[in-house]
């Protein structure tokens, strides 16, 4: 028997998104079937809305959530019904190059629910990242449910699954930052103050947060930024280097993807530094830089796809940091919302307003 429930979807390139019906099947076999309490607005969501990710409409939004297992399918051993998880989007399959060399944080064959979600006509859905959460059911791979102590609030809790864990593991895994190193973020929204976060959960002395909305910056100063640059007032890089000894930053984070902000990351890290574009770029963006310069500043150029998390060793971890009070997880929520109010929520982030609107359900 297929649950009707409400789910909001993006039905054309660019169009506002809208609340429609949505059938979400019984779970099969690995599959677990969810009722979501709270999904977070993510900047993947719009890039999915605009077409930025794939033509593969209509999608069914929502990617950052956490809610209760309602019932699962058979063979699901991992979770059971009114278990607390959040969401993730990286189930592992034990068996991909990555997984059989013991980094299963790479694992090349994630895998999602089998069966489709579909619209009242039939038409079958995208779900955003195999999730699909701004609705009040959604149908996941068991693998996909990660339990954690049901003590953390659901619209905290749920961010773990999507920007704060990509960018928090974008400084902490991808970058290794660590005691003593210095840091710093372009872009502050809810993902590089996630980086800044875990660069102070981690001990880096000098956090340096960069943006063009003095907004982000003050909430960049609240989660652990140590100094703060508006890349409006001048060239970032110089005052990157300024704050550094001259030298430059020995991890630097861009959390935006633009051409433009990697380069400026590019050459605002010290030498044997380390560059981590978590950022996601549009097909059409390419970069140019002297390769000599690549060469002759030593160091790694890397990219983190969700922080490079495994979510079964992170969240639980994660969650237990926020429950002692050691990562404020409370303050990437700027506001709850309803699910209709997702497109507005879109505007807010596009204006600067918010870290983080959380659909509430
Ligand atoms: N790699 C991953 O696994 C992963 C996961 C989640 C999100 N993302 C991506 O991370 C990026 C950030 O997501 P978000 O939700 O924090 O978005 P957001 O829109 O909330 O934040 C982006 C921030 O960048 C700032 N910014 C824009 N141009 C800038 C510039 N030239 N210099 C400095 N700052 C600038 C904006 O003011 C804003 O504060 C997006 O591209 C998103 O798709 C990646
Ligand atoms: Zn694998
Ligand atoms: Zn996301």
């Amino acid at each position: 028997m297929a649950h009707e429930v409400r789910g909001v979807v993006a039905t054309g390139k660019g169009k506002p998104v809208s609340l429609e019906t949505v059938l979400v099947p019984d779970p099969g076999p690995g599959e677990a079937l969810v009722r979501v309490q709270a999904c977070g607005v993510c900047h993947t969501d719009l890039h999915y809305r605009e077409g930025g990710i794939n033509d593969d409409f209509p999608f069914l939004l929502g990617h950052e959530a956490a809610g209760v297992v309602e019932s699962v399918g058979d063979g699901v051993t991992d979770v059971a019904p009114g278990d607390f998880v959040i969401l993730n989007w990286r189930a592992v399959c034990g068996s991909c190059r990555a997984c059989l060399r013991g980094r299963p944080q790479y694992c090349f064959a994630t895998h999602n629910a089998t069966q489709k979600m579909t619209l009242a006509d039939g038409t079958p859905l995208s779900p955003a990242l195999g999730i699909g959460a701004f609705a009040e059911k959604t149908l996941v791979a068991a693998g996909q449910c990660t339990k954690v102590d049901p003590a953390a609030s659901p619209a905290a809790a749920g961010l773990l699954g999507c920007g704060v864990m990509a960018g928090l593991g974008a400084a902490v895994n991808t970058g290794g930052v660590s005691r003593g190193d210095s840091v710093a973020v372009i872009g502050c929204g809810g993902v590089g103050n996630a980086a800044i976060a875990g660069a102070r959960l981690v001990g880096a002395t000098t956090i340096i947060a960069v943006d063009v909305d003095g907004r982000k910056l003050e909430w960049a100063r609240g989660l652990g930024a140590t100094h703060t640059v508006d890349a409006k007032d001048g060239d970032p890089v110089a005052a990157i280097r300024e704050l550094t000894g001259g030298f430059g930053a020995d991890v630097v984070i861009d959390a935006v993807g633009r051409p433009e902000t990697y380069q400026q990351a590019f050459y605002a890290r010290d030498l044997a530094g380390t560059v981590v574009l978590v950022g996601v770029p549009t097909p059409e963006m390419t970069l140019e830089l002297p390769l000599l310069d690549v060469f002759g500043r030593g160091g790694a150029l890397k990219s983190s796809w969700y922080g490079d998390c495994l979510p079964s060793r992170d969240f639980p971890m994660l969650i237990s940091l926020y429950l002692q009070g050691r990562l404020d997880l409370d303050a990437f929520v700027s506001e709850t919302i309803a699910l209709d109010e997702v497109e507005d929520a879109f505007a807010k982030m596009h204006r600067g307003e918010v870290l983080r609107s959380v659909v509430a359900l």
